[in-house]
């Protein structure tokens, strides 16, 4: 089939280069000439594992090509809207700019039988809205809402062999003459089994605000049990381990630490909230706030934590925190809790150095007073203390005696909870963890 893919970030690029694994004939489109540029010669503009290796083996084949200019849209019969919906500035709401934009410079290129296919986040109405304005256009053009489930640093595996697609069409039939167009598009990964589900424009775009309002809830009761652990001597991990024996609970997303980041969890629950006041249905999604404001304390505590593992004044301390991107595997410092936390220790009087194998660029552009070393016994020389707030593996695996020759005082701080802590103290390290005794 002939797709177009309408913007090429985290989303966008992802999906352009699976579409064309997947056996379709791509052409992603994007605003950005220099992420253009990059992505027509094979070079993601951003850190995702896989990516690169794709982008070169499906462009090998001529069935992905790159450009800034929507025309090349005309002519594919299936058109993904895969732009950013970020927090707007100032408000909880999410920036709808780029998706009306993206979508209104495609209507033009619209023929007949066309699909558009939205798979950014969106608030709930935003279907509908955009479906009127496809309508008016191209009355024979259909919307389908279709959102995207994947993790940054899984992107690939997740958008080639996704847990469930889900399309939002007009009425939520099954009959609906976009459903099939949508299968073939899809039809490797559905004839592998993955479930699909079809539903209305508005419980499409709803499934996927709960989904992260849900896991971000998940984050936040388990840091709030963290609280409760640190307030009466009890191990939150273990307790974690224990409920998530429960297969109703489920262990995963009850990793306590220092909280939720990124571009998604943290603006979508905000998006989630003012989109719930302006249906006047506030009152159903106040918990939310509770589950930002848990998300925030904890960034507050490692600052507590950390003045206190350094005899209680931060003042010209030295201060090593390994991590920087929002997860491992990702080069994203989008509301990143590491970088968050080393910006408010460094304006509490700390001398900060922050290393990370991937984000170091991204986050100097963003902090560019802050300290960045890219190798990790290099950064801790001297440290008086050190914080793993990003748990790559190449920080996990630290041996604990190497690192303690450069410290000036062999004192961590684990804000991930990942840490032997047994192996740390035995090799001299005052260890603290969070939510653990
Ligand atoms: C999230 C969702 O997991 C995806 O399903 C969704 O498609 C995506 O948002 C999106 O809306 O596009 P992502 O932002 O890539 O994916 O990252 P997650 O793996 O969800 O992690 C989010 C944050 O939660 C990270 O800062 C992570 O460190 C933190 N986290 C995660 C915890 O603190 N504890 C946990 O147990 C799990």
């Amino acid at each position: 089939m002939r797709i177009s893919v309408i913007g090429c970030g985290y989303l966008g690029a992802v999906h352009a280069a699976c579409m064309a694994k997947l056996g379709h004939d791509v052409v992603g489109i994007d605003v950005d000439s220099e992420k253009i540029d990059a992505l027509a010669a094979s070079k993601s503009p951003f850190y995702e594992p896989g990516l690169d290796q794709l982008l070169e083996e499906v462009q090998a084949t001529g069935r992905l090509s790159f450009t800034n200019d929507m025309a090349h849209a005309a002519g594919s019969s299936v058109h993904f809207i895969c732009v950013g919906t970020p927090q707007k500035s100032g408000e909880n709401g999410a920036d709808m700019r780029f998706v009306d934009a993206a979508t209104h410079a495609l209507l033009e290129h619209l023929a007949p039988g066309d699909i558009v296919v939205g798979k950014s986040t969106v608030p709930v109405g935003t279907a509908a809205r955009l479906a009127s304005d496809i309508h008016r256009r191209q009355p024979e053009a259909h919307l389908v809402w279709n959102p995207e489930f994947l993790r940054e640093g899984h992107a690939v595996a997740d958008t080639l062999s996704p847990d469930r697609f889900v399309y939002g069409v007009d009425g939520g039939s099954e009959d609906h003459p976009a459903v099939a167009v949508l299968d073939e598009v899809y039809s490797v990964p559905l004839s592998a089994g993955t479930p699909r589900l079809i539903t209305d424009h508005a419980t499409a775009e709803l499934v996927k605000t709960a989904a992260n309002s849900f896991l971000a809830t998940k984050i936040s009761f388990i840091n709030a049990m963290a609280e409760l652990c640190e307030a009466s001597g009890a191990d939150v991990s273990r307790l974690a381990d224990a409920i998530g024996l429960d297969d109703r609970i489920g262990r995963k997303f009850l990793n306590a630490g220092i909280g939720f980041g990124g571009g998604c969890l943290p603006k979508d629950i905000r998006a989630f909230m003012a989109r719930a006041g302006e249906l006047g249905a506030d009152q159903a999604l106040t918990f939310l706030r509770e589950v930002d404001a848990i998300n925030m304390r904890r960034r507050s505590r490692v600052v507590e934590v950390t003045r206190d593992l350094c005899d209680d004044s931060l003042l010209g301390k030295r201060i090593t925190v390994l991590g920087a991107a929002f997860k491992p595997e990702s080069d994203d410092v989008r509301d990143s809790p590491a970088l968050s936390i080393a910006a408010q220790l460094q304006l509490q009087g700390a001398v900060v150095t922050v290393t990370d194998p991937k984000a170091l660029p991204n986050a100097a552009k963003r902090f560019p007073e802050l300290h960045y070393e890219a190798d990790p016994l290099k950064a801790a020389t001297k440290a008086d203390a050190i914080l793993l707030l990003t748990e790559w593996p190449v920080f996990r695996d630290l041996d604990p005696y190497e690192l303690a020759a450069n410290v000036t005082v062999p004192r961590i701080l684990d804000g991930r909870n990942v840490l032997d802590a047994a192996k740390w103290r035995a090799a001299g390290w005052t260890y603290r963890g969070l939510g653990r005794p």
